[in-house]
């Protein structure tokens, strides 16, 4: 075998999971839709707690962050979402050694024109992900980083039409009905919302027990 034959391997592979929640998604969403508008009109402390951290937007992570504890809608959010995080842990051929990933943290984000969530990662989780309630036309995606960035030094850098793999930043859709995985330790971001209504999310926390 030449060199020239020999097949590039690809190795340290980040794998993100995006999927529909299940085809009747609609009239749960309908409910989810109610109970965040609800947090928001409601939640004192969240509105307090959003107006220093989440400027113009409403997030109940400071809250009320176990939503999945305390709504039956959320709850049935959570079962559904379970047998796709397991699908994930099985794709990503973690060894989880008769542990189960449990969820932990479940909570709602309303983003106005002009909100933005800049890059964080989620600390002591294992699987987080978002599952879109309501996604406006032209709303912005779920915005992953490299997480070698920070190594490449003098490396140069891709070509604007590089393969979706070798770009330092991808950005999945958010489409309402539709829930995005990926490991707690990627850095993620939502740019601004460009629309007049509101982008309306739940996040939510996995952990290894
Ligand atoms: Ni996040």
């Amino acid at each position: 075998m030449t060199i020239e034959s020999m097949p590039a391997q690809r190795l340290f592979v980040t794998e993100i999971y995006s999927g529909p929640l299940r085809r009747d998604w609609q009239s749960l969403n309908r409910q989810l839709l109610r109970e965040c508008l609800q947090l928001q009109h409601d939640d004192v402390a969240g509105q307090r707690w959003s107006a220093k951290s989440y400027p113009g937007g409403y997030t109940s992570y400071n809250s009320l962050c176990r939503l999945q504890q305390i709504s039956p809608t959320f709850a049935r959010l959570e079962r559904q979402l379970n047998r796709h995080v397991a699908a994930y842990a099985r794709a990503l051929e973690l060894d989880l050694d008769g542990r189960q990933l449990a969820m932990t943290d479940c909570w709602a984000n309303i983003m106005p024109r002009g909100v933005v969530h800049s890059l964080h990662l989620h600390p002591l989780s294992t699987i987080s992900g978002t599952y879109y309630v309501r996604t406006p036309r032209g709303c912005a995606g779920l915005k992953f980083e490299d997480p070698r960035l920070a190594q490449f030094m003098a490396a140069p850098p891709r070509r604007s039409d590089a393969r979706i793999e070798h770009r330092p930043w991808v950005t999945v859709p958010a489409q309402a009905g539709r829930l995005t995985l990926f490991e707690s330790w990627l850095r993620h971001e939502v740019p601004p919302n460009p629309s007049t209504t509101p982008r309306i999310s739940i996040s939510f926390n996995y952990s290894w027990f």
